[in-house]
C-alpha cells in the first residue's frame, strides 16, 4: 500500500499559512494585489482564472480582474502590462495562457517585469533558478516540491527521473530536483528504453500528457510517483499520465488525480504573490 499524498490537503495548509502572513501584511497597512488578464473567453481559462480569484479573496489578496476581447490587439495588451508594471499598488503580473494567435506569447512573458512575475516565465525568472539565484519559480513544479517536502520523502541523493521537458513544467522540475540535491535524469519524446530509464527512480515525476501511460511496468517497488497529467478519460472520469491502479500497489507514495498535484499549483501562485508582495 503506497502513501497517498494528499495534495488537497497539503495545499489548504499552505493557503492557510499564507492567510496568516497576509493578514499581519494588511495589519502594517500593506495589501497584496495581483493583476490577472484574460485575452477572450476559452471556457477553460475563464475556470483557471476564476480558481485564481477564489483563492486571492480566501486568502486576502485583492485581486485585478482584466477581461479583455479577443480582438484585443498585441500592442493593447502590452499596454496594459506596461501600466501594471510601473503601478507600485500591483505586486504580481499574470497573463492566462494562451493568449489568441494574433498575439505573441514570448513578446507578452517578456514585458512582464521580472518582479512581478509570479508564474515563473519570464526567462529571466528561468535562468535565476538555473544559476541558483532569487526569482519567481513556476508553480507547478514548485507545488511538486511542496508535496514531496511536506511528506517527508528525502529528494537529496535520490534517482529523480522527470518525463517531460515543457518550459513549465518539465524544464523547472528538473532544476528543482537539482537544487535539492537529487540525481536527475530529464526523458522525453525521443528517449530510448525509456521504461528502463523510469524504473531506476527514486522519485519519478510524470509530466508527458498521456492520459494513464504509466504503468506498474514503468516503477520500481517503493518508488515515489508524481503525476502531474490531467485528463478526462473515455467514461468522462478524470485521471493522470499515470495508471493509478496499476502503479499503486508497488509505488512507495503517489499522488492521487484529482487532489494531487492540481491543488497545489494554484497555493503556489498565491505564495509568489506573497513574496512579490515583500519584496
Ligand atoms: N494556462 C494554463 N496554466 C497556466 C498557468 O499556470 N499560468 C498562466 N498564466 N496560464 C496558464
Amino acid at each position: 500500500m503506497a502513501q497517498i499524498i494528499d495534495g488537497k490537503l497539503i495545499s489548504q495548509q499552505i493557503k492557510d499559512e499564507l492567510k496568516e502572513k497576509v493578514a499581519e501584511l494588511k495589519a502594517n497597512g500593506k495589501e497584496i494585489c495581483l493583476a490577472v488578464i484574460q485575452v477572450g473567453n476559452d471556457p477553460a481559462s475563464t475556470v483557471y482564472v476564476g480558481n485564481k480569484k477564489k483563492a486571492c479573496e480566501y486568502i486576502g489578496i485583492k485581486s485585478l480582474a482584466y477581461e479583455i476581447p479577443e480582438e484585443t490587439t498585441e500592442e493593447e495588451l502590452l499596454g496594459i502590462i506596461d501600466k501594471l508594471n510601473k503601478d507600485d499598488s500591483v505586486h504580481g503580473i499574470l497573463v492566462q495562457l494562451p493568449v489568441p494567435k494574433h498575439i505573441n506569447e514570448e513578446k507578452i512573458i517578456n514585458a512582464i517585469s521580472p518582479s512581478k512575475d509570479v508564474d515563473g516565465f519570464h526567462p529571466a525568472s528561468v535562468g535565476a533558478l538555473s544559476i541558483g539565484q532569487k526569482g519567481f519559480v513556476s508553480c507547478t513544479p514548485a507545488g511538486v516540491i511542496q508535496l514531496l517536502k511536506r511528506s517527508n520523502i528525502e529528494i537529496s541523493g535520490k534517482e529523480c527521473v522527470v518525463i517531460g521537458r515543457s518550459n513549465i513544467v518539465g524544464k523547472p522540475m528538473s532544476m528543482l530536483l537539482l537544487r535539492e540535491n537529487g540525481t536527475v535524469t530529464i526523458c522525453h519524446s525521443r528517449t530510448k528504453d525509456l521504461k528502463e530509464v523510469c524504473k531506476r527512480a527514486d522519485i519519478l515525476v510524470v509530466a508527458i500528457g498521456k492520459p494513464r501511460m504509466i504503468d506498474a511496468s514503468y516503477v520500481k517497488e517503493g518508488a515515489t510517483v508524481i503525476d502531474v497529467g490531467i485528463h478526462r478519460d473515455e467514461n468522462n472520469k478524470l485521471c493522470g499520465d499515470v495508471d493509478y491502479a496499476s502503479v499503486e500497489p508497488v509505488a512507495g507514495a503517489i499522488t492521487p488525480v484529482p487532489g494531487g498535484v492540481g491543488p497545489m499549483t494554484i497555493a503556489m501562485l498565491m505564495n509568489n504573490c506573497v513574496e512579490a508582495g515583500l519584496n
